[in-house]
């Protein structure tokens, strides 16, 4: 086996193994947080290796990602070629809320504290800059399992095609090795969910629960899931959803996270579950579980966060001035005005 070297931008640990612990932290920037959101970025690496380094075992990451809104606030020069707000989708029957959010931190570790330190470190700098919309803190249940009861993450792309999946490359090479995210937090029923018989529950998920096989179903949340393109070819996203809840407040929940090359793919899905297909009105998962939030981000590469552009006052300062004025309607310049002093 010839084994090539790696070329293009390094990527953030969007590849990383699954975990059994991990923080969502999703946030605003405050006007005028800029400056102290771009600082922490850059200091993003360092600070993930002093949590880490002393644990190797406990493989701690953090993505850092971006959303629509606050890129051009955070960045000069050009943006990611498809970030934009996350689209809300109204079934007959279930909605998908699109919810604010700025940056997602997605921390993973084996161990439960250090993604807690990681993610203390990331707000006691973030403090007074931005502020918090959401904040989740999932675990592995039993062997892989949602609260649904179902192992969930089997058909998650591998090695290869997991690179070519979730990366993006040539097609917007600014952005190279870059990642579309795209988040939703649901919660369950889990009195109804526990109602319906297991084989019922095997249907509506399109696998079997105990062992895991997939069923043929066409109108099962797999099969809703299963997109592919004109040749055929199955597209895929990368997902690492986790459990989360609190028995004592009654909340159980999944915290659906799903990296793609291209935001269209996981946007296809959620357009089959949430307003259906010709083989089913919706994604029957859907009649369990709420989708309270729904937020798109951009996650650049190691390298962007390493070498981070001018932020967008200074690149707006540095850029060349025209020397052919564009024709505007009305005698006014390109920008709407006279050209003559303030007017
Ligand atoms: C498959 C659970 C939301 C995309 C699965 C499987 C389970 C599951 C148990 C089968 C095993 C596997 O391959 O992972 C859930 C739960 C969700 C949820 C509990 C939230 C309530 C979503 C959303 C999307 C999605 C929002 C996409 C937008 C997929 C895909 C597969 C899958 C692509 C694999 C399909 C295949 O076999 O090729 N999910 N899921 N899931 N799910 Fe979900």
């Amino acid at each position: 086996m010839t084994v090539e070297p790696a070329t293009g931008p390094e990527p953030q640990s969007v590849l990383s193994p699954l975990t059994t612990a991990a923080i969502f932290l999703v946030a605003t920037v405050d006007e005028g947080g800029e400056q102290s959101v771009r600082d922490l970025l850059a200091d993003l690496p360092g600070l993930q290796r002093s949590y880490g380094f002393g644990a190797p075992d406990g493989r701690l990451s953090c993505v850092a990602a971006v959303g629509s809104d606050a890129w051009g606030r955070l960045f000069g020069g050009p943006r990611p070629a498809e970030l934009h707000p996350f689209e809300e989708l109204a079934g007959r029957r279930h909605r998908a809320v699109s919810t604010p959010g700025d940056l997602l931190f997605h921390i993973r570790a084996t161990r439960q504290d250090l993604c807690f330190g990681l993610a203390a470190e990331i707000m006691d700098r973030l403090r007074g800059s931005v502020t918090v919309a959401d904040e989740v803190q999932g675990f592995k249940y039993l062997d892989v399992r949602d609260l649904m009861g179902f192992v969930d993450g089997t058909e998650n792309p591998q090695g290869r095609a997991a690179v070519d999946a979730v990366l993006v490359a040539g097609e917007d090479a600014d952005f190279a090795g870059g990642s579309y995210v795209i988040v939703q937090k649901y919660l369950h029923d889990l009195d109804a969910w526990n109602a319906l018989p297991v084989e019922a529950q095997e249907k509506v998920i399109g696998r079997t629960k105990l062992t895991n096989v997939e069923l043929d179903e066409p109108a099962s949340h797999v099969s809703l899931n299963t997109v592919t393109d004109e040749d055929g070819e199955e597209r895929q996203i990368l997902r690492d959803n986790m459990p989360f809840g609190s028995p004592g407040r009654g909340e159980f929940g999944t915290y659906f996270i799903g990296y793609s090359r291209t935001p269209e793919v996981t946007e296809e899905m959620l357009r089959n579950m949430f307003l259906g297909t010709p083989d089913a009105t919706h994604d029957r998962i859907l009649d369990f579980s709420t989708a309270v939030t729904g937020t798109l981000f951009f996650a650049p590469s190691a390298d962007f966060l390493d070498d981070l552009p001018e932020p967008p006052a200074a690149a707006a300062a540095e850029r060349p001035v025209p020397h052919t004025r564009t024709e505007s309607p009305e005698g006014t310049g390109a920008d709407g005005t006279l050209g003559i002093g303030d007017l």
